[in-house]
């Protein structure tokens, strides 16, 4: 089966062909990054814009790439939820009339959802896995027992993860988007120069799965408040900054997949979601598994499937195409995150 997946959740705009929900034939992400990189953030209605110039083009482009056509194809995926409003109405809209037009079936697919099929799609097939999400919206541990089936364990209290590194890059002064800035500063830097907290205001005692960036962040903000206020950091001192937050985040979230895996005796792990770019990330999953013995191994899928893509909701959406599942073309957005299970 041939599935059409479109993302247009935030401000990368996504078209893929994946074959029987494992194939990538093709998978198209035009970023906006120039577009919102002089508001130093994401402007809703400027991403909502932008999808609506694109997504034909990138649709037309993701088919040509796959070396197919729309007779070809046999059902249609979109991502509803979570995400900004306006950008999900776009890929939504086009998404209901191409399957109107071209006489397919349409389901829906949830973004996080998307996120932890990543792995599936990267070759991580382990179940049931502890999946660590990290993204700009989101950060979330999860039991995941089916590709389609999956129990929060944890989440955030307040910042995601990828907020709280955008952050600190925007304090820092690193540039849009401020995840991958920091990470390049940071490799200039000491990451042991400053002991910035890992735990948050946001934490509840005893619950250690639960996450809380606020703290993080503000320890950030304090330090440059109280040790530059009559001159900016040298590069220097920015790098080391960047360097001794990116551990404490990094660290942060180590420690709580780890104690995942412990709590619910489950030896396989994935991480999902725009922060596992990071790099330092992936090595201090590395060097835990390589220090002691018993740690889990911790999968990470290829950065171009971590980062917003439609082929992860298109292999998501064959797993309900599959089963004769289909949405109706009354179908809503969603933007709100589904409220965890506990
Ligand atoms: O999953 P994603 O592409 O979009 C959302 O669903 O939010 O994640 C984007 C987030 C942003 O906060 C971005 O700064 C962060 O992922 N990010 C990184 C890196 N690459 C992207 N954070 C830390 N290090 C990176 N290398
Ligand atoms: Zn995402």
């Amino acid at each position: 089966m041939l599935i059409l997946g479109i993302e247009s959740s935030c401000d990368e705009t996504g078209a893929a062909v994946v074959e029987d929900g494992r194939t990538i034939r093709s998978n198209i992400v035009a970023s906006q990054h120039d577009l919102h990189r002089p508001f130093g953030g994401v402007v809703p209605e400027v991403a909502a814009r932008a999808h609506a110039e694109r997504i034909t083009a990138i649709v037309d482009e993701a088919l040509a790439a796959a070396g197919c056509t729309p007779r070809d194809l046999h059902g249609i995926a979109v991502v509803n939820r979570p995400g900004l409003v306006g950008a999900l109405l776009v890929g939504l809209s086009a998404a209901k009339g191409l399957a109107l037009a071209w006489e397919l079936p349409l389901v829906a697919v949830d973004h996080i959802q998307a996120h932890v099929y990543a792995t599936e799609l990267a070759g991580f097939s382990t179940y049931p896995h502890i999946a660590l999400i990290v993204s700009g919206g989101h950060t979330c541990l999860y039991r995941v027992d089916v590709p389609t089936e999956m129990t929060v364990l944890g989440q955030t209290g307040d910042d995601a993860a990828g907020e709280a590194f955008d952050k600190v890059a925007k304090m820092l002064d690193l540039g849009f988007p401020g995840g991958p800035a920091l990470s390049r500063c940071a490799e200039k830097g000491d990451g042991t120069a400053i002991a910035f907290p890992r735990c948050g205001p946001n934490e509840k005692p005893g619950d250690t799965l639960r996450f809380s960036f606020s703290g993080l962040k503000t320890a950030v903000y304090y330090r440059l408040r109280d040790h530059h206020k009559d001159a900016p950091p040298t590069e220097q001192q920015r790098a080391d900054i960047a360097a001794s937050f990116q551990e404490a985040a990094c660290e942060i979230l180590v420690e709580k997949t780890l104690a995942a895996c412990r709590q619910t005796g489950i030896a396989a792990a994935a991480v999902g979601g725009g922060v596992a770019c990071n790099r330092r990330l992936r090595a201090l999953f590395a060097e835990r598994a390589a220090r002691e013995p018993g740690t889990p191994p911790v999968f990470f899928p290829p950065p171009a499937l971590c980062a917003d893509n439609a082929a992860m909701s298109a292999g998501l959406g064959w797993q309900r195409l599959r089963k004769g599942e289909r949405d109706a073309l009354g179908l809503d957005v969603d933007p709100t995150p589904r409220r965890a299970k506990r």
